[in-house]
């Protein structure tokens, strides 16, 4: 997810447990090849077999939206080791989106069918091509026209997010269209909007009849969420993560940031995850309000560390 699941953010949430693979932020491509430089940036573990450090696959998403310049990014992308393409046409973005790119796409199934024809073309048939698209532009009328386009231009899955562009992040997601589309492609059609808990996670595959899925913002939110999912599917408990644990994941991830990172980007990514776990812990939401005046991370520090003592109080 971009400017929020960079490389520390997926060591930390894949060292947790429960993922089969995760995906960088997209690369954005336009009219040439991507100097190296660019995909090392967005996709560090590269250098590390393209692996988190829990040995979890980190696949690369590209967008854009000339079939050939995406083609080669593709071809070098696998070259430099990528697991896996995965190519983006659901960002929202207005600015991708007047550049014909993201969600835009959505309006014209042909040019996902040739974008998707010409990366298969292009990357080593070892190496899965994959689709990730909402519903439709401003409807829901082509979804099925676009889910079609991804599977005969020769995708490995699908992922869709069961949204429209237009409805952009609001929930409730539309599960139900997962299931239209589930039934309608022989490929796999991965699930993805709104599954924030267990619960949740049910509902969807029983809705869909989809047997993967992807998380979203319940990843970061509740950065358990996938192990809870695994231990769901092995048959068992699933235990939620306690608030001093996961207040020690935000430390940790911001000591090994500070190696190579500015302390105001640090404090900024740490208060960015804060706001997004007052959605599930009410602790976090006490931290949000104590560290947001505060100008540097090594302050808010000991902010997280006492929220631990106030847990057991
Ligand atoms: C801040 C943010 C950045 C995102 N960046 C990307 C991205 O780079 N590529 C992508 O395929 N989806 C991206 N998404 C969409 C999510 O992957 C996901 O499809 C969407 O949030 C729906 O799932 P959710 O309701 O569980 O969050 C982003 C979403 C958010 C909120």
């Amino acid at each position: 997810m971009e400017g929020l699941v960079d490389n520390y953010m997926r060591d930390t949430l894949t060292g947790i447990g429960g993922y089969d693979a995760c995906v960088t932020e997209f690369v954005r491509v336009v009219d040439k090849v991507m100097p190296k430089k660019v995909f090392y940036r967005l996709c560090p573990e590269l250098l590390t077999s393209a692996t988190t450090e829990s040995a979890t696959p980190v696949i690369i998403q590209l967008l854009g939206s000339d079939p050939i310049v995406l083609a080669e990014n593709a071809a070098y992308a696998a070259e430099l080791g990528a697991p896996g393409i995965d190519l983006n046409f659901g960002c929202p973005s207005k600015i991708v989106n007047r550049k014909s790119g993201g969600a835009a796409l959505l309006k014209e199934p042909d040019r996902i069918h040739q974008i998707i024809s010409a990366v298969r073309a292009a990357v080593p048939y070892s190496i899965p091509v994959s689709a990730k698209i909402r519903l439709g532009f401003d409807h829901t009328d082509a979804a099925l026209d676009i889910a079609h386009a991804v599977e005969d231009a020769g995708a490995s899955y699908v992922v869709v997010h069961a949204r429209t562009k237009v409805d952009g992040y609001k929930a409730p997601a539309r599960w139900e269209w997962l299931g239209h589309i589930n039934r309608a492609l022989t490929i796999p059609v991965v699930a993805n909007g709104d599954i924030n808990n267990i619960e949740d996670y049910r509902r969807c595959l029983e809705i869909s009849g989809c047997k993967n899925i992807m998380i979203g913002r319940g990843a970061v939110s509740r950065p358990d969420l996938a192990r809870q999912i695994r231990n769901e599917q092995q048959g068992q408990p699933c235990e939620a993560m306690s608030w001093p644990d996961v207040s020690q994941l935000l430390m940790n991830m911001a000591q090994k940031m500070s190696t190579t990172v500015a302390d105001k980007i640090i404090f900024g990514r740490i208060k960015q995850w804060l706001a997004m776990l007052k959605r599930e812990y009410p602790e976090a939401q006490n931290c949000f309000d104590e560290v947001r005046n505060l100008s540097c991370f090594s302050e808010a520090k000991l902010i997280l560390e006492s929220s631990k003592e106030k847990y057991y109080a």
